[in-house]
């Protein structure tokens, strides 16, 4: 929601916590993580459909997020959960009932972080918050001011984080098991596993709208913005324009067009290299094991237009 030079400077601060160096220090723990899931996924499965959201997609990003921030394992649910619960806010037509939900989830959202904050202050390692301190403490001489930053800062990577990976990985694996010829290449040519990642990113984008508010009268596309109004950006939508997409409906992971599901300019997604690692790791590990998932109950979806999240894919192993 920031602009320059607002922006800039909080972008900045963050520092580069998911270049190469960062991400090579993280990739072994995620390939233990995504392995151990799936070793658990499969014990599930050995008795019948085992439903793969709440053991695998669900619970690699928050390891992951959580590994990285240093937050405790028992936080780890608290954490899932108001994150599903805040996320209302972001949709386009919100009830009061899940207004509410969204409100008291923030609420116990800043209380965490604002004692995560408290917690790194006595005891500064060499965790993401404590650098950030570092960071806003070299630039802002209000103590008070500096917390809040980076308790924003800490809350903002939650939300931007779980669902989406969650999507992605619990998409991807839907798409695969319904395309067989698709997972046997894959099985044959895990080199391409990363391609099925982008492609999924673009059949079935965790976000499916990103909204911006013009700053002056503008013209999209032939349409007159004027200033102040809001523009909601269909990115899903958009990636299924067959004047973009050749068969936009048909999931090939052959494909070399680029998509928007990491938005673009400014604001293109910091995370975006950390959620590809984890989405190839988990499909790498599936691919490892013998055993081709098949789709036993049709996928449930909550009911949302901007942040998809699916709440229960029921696979077997065969
Ligand atoms: C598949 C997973 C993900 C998707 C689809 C996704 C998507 C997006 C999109 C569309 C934006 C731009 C929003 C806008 O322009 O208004 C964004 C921004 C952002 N994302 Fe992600 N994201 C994902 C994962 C992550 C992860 C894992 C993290 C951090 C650990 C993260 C952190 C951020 C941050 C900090 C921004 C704001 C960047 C800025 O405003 O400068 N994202 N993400």
């Amino acid at each position: 929601m920031l602009n320059p030079p607002d922006h800039t400077m909080t972008r900045k601060s963050l520092g580069n916590i998911f270049d190469r160096h960062s991400l090579a220090r993280l990739r072994p723990f995620i390939e233990k993580t995504a392995d151990r899931l799936t070793d658990r996924f499969r014990e599930e499965a050995r008795q019948g459909p085992a439903e793969f959201c709440s053991i695998v997609a669900d619970e690699l990003p928050v390891m992951t997020i959580g590994h990285w921030m240093g937050l405790p394992e028992a936080d780890h649910g608290l954490l899932r959960t108001l994150t599903h619960d805040q996320v209302h806010t972001q949709e386009l037509f919100p009830s009061r009932s899940q207004l509410a939900l969204s409100d008291a989830a923030t609420a116990r959202l800043r209380q965490y972080f604002t004692e995560a904050v408290q917690e790194r202050r006595k005891n500064p390692g060499e965790d993401p918050i404590s650098s950030w301190l570092r960071a806003w403490d070299s630039t802002e001489p209000d103590r008070a001011r500096a917390d809040a930053a980076v308790h924003s800062l800490a809350l903002f990577m939650i939300l931007a984080a779980l669902e989406t990976t969650s999507h992605v990985l619990s998409a991807s694996v839907r798409l695969l098991a319904g395309h067989p010829h698709t997972w046997e290449w894959l099985r044959r040519h895990p080199e391409d596993v990363p391609r099925a990642v982008e492609e999924t990113l673009r059949y079935d984008a965790p976000i499916h709208m990103i909204s911006r508010v013009a700053s002056k009268d503008s013209e999209v596309g032939g349409v007159l913005v004027r200033e102040g109004e809001m523009v909601q950006l269909m990115t899903g939508a958009a990636h299924h324009d067959p004047e973009h997409y050749t068969d936009p409906h048909v999931f090939d992971i052959h494909r070399t067009q680029a998509h928007l599901s990491f938005g673009g300019g400014i604001h293109y997604c910091l995370g975006n290299a950390l959620a590809r690692l984890e989405a190839t790791a988990l499909l790498n590990s599936l691919l490892k094991q013998d055993a081709r998932p098949r789709i036993s109950t049709p996928p449930r979806w909550e009911p949302r237009i901007a942040f998809r999240r699916m709440t229960s894919l029921q696979l077997t192993l065969d």
